[in-house]
């Protein structure tokens, strides 16, 4: 049942699942979310997952990547209920706290954080400036923040076709630019700033998602989710391919680290 007060609610869960994979909001699943981690390590550590969506992102920080304890928080109710079931069923309830929260400030103690990590979820925080200031208050001395984001290649005005994906995805979007997000990182107090630009890889990966809705699983998709639907979401992906294409939608990685 789509309840129009949410953004993810039961029924764009299940249908980003079937894209993305079992517990994944985002693309590239597991694999993505250990290339944001790369070269990281996690063992023992205390991380926190903004937008944590439905879980599977923390579940696999635990058993997998070392994590001793990870806090996941969404805004969203439907989400944070997928996310505590896929705890529960995973039996990590000791390691993982999944919180829903109000949009707005990092409810939580200051240098309480090994390392602050999010997939796909900062794009709908408008102020990156604030934010920054916050993960930077939230992090031990040395602690880094691992993330990736859909950002735009410019904080001017959208063209056409970025306003008619925006329109088109419907989802509440705030993107920023690399250069937008590197300012607000540097100014917070983090060093080492990296961003990378995974529009090649998403270009690909988005093509491979729309062959998937379109292919042999079109009808299965639309028994399950209602093929009106299924059109809409193909128009979706089209109008996002391009400004893939165009390059405006450039989804990056973040990595930036606090002084120690
Ligand atoms: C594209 S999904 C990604 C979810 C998850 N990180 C993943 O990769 O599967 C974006 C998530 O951000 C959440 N979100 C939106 N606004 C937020 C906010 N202000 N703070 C935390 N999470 C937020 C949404 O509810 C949604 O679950």
């Amino acid at each position: 049942m789509s309840n129009p007060d949410l953004l993810y609610d039961d029924k764009h869960i299940s249908f980003l699942e079937d894209i993305w994979g079992e517990g994944f909001l985002s693309p590239g699943g597991g694999d993505e979310v250990k290339r944001v981690l790369s070269g990281l390590e996690l063992t023992g550590k205390r991380v926190l997952d903004i937008g944590c969506g439905s879980g599977a992102v923390a579940v696999l920080m635990v058993p997998e990547l070392g994590a001793a304890e990870v806090v996941g928080i969404d805004v969203e109710t439907p989400v944070c209920a997928a996310a505590q079931r896929r705890v529960a069923q995973a039996n990590l309830t000791n390691h993982i706290d999944i919180r829903l929260v109000k949009p707005g400030p990092l409810d939580f103690e200051a240098e309480s954080f090994d390392l602050v990590f999010s997939k796909d979820s900062i794009l709908h925080i408008p102020n990156k400036e604030v934010l920054a200031k916050d993960v930077v208050r939230i992090l031990r001395p040395g602690g880094w923040l691992a993330a990736s984001d859909w950002l735009t290649s410019h904080d001017g005005k959208p063209s056409d076709d970025m306003r008619a994906y925006l329109v088109a995805e419907d989802l509440d979007f705030a993107m920023a630019s690399a250069s937008r997000y590197h300012r607000a990182l540097q100014v917070a107090g983090l060093e080492d700033v990296v961003l990378t630009n995974r529009n090649p890889w998403y270009c690909a990966e988005a093509q491979k998602e729309r062959d998937f809705l379109t292919g042999p699983n079109r009808q299965r998709l639309s028994s399950r989710h209602g093929a009106d639907f299924i059109t809409g979401q193909i128009a979706t992906w089209d109008a996002m391919i391009k400004v893939l294409k165009s390059g405006e939608h450039c989804p990056h990685h973040i990595r930036a680290r606090k002084p120690k």
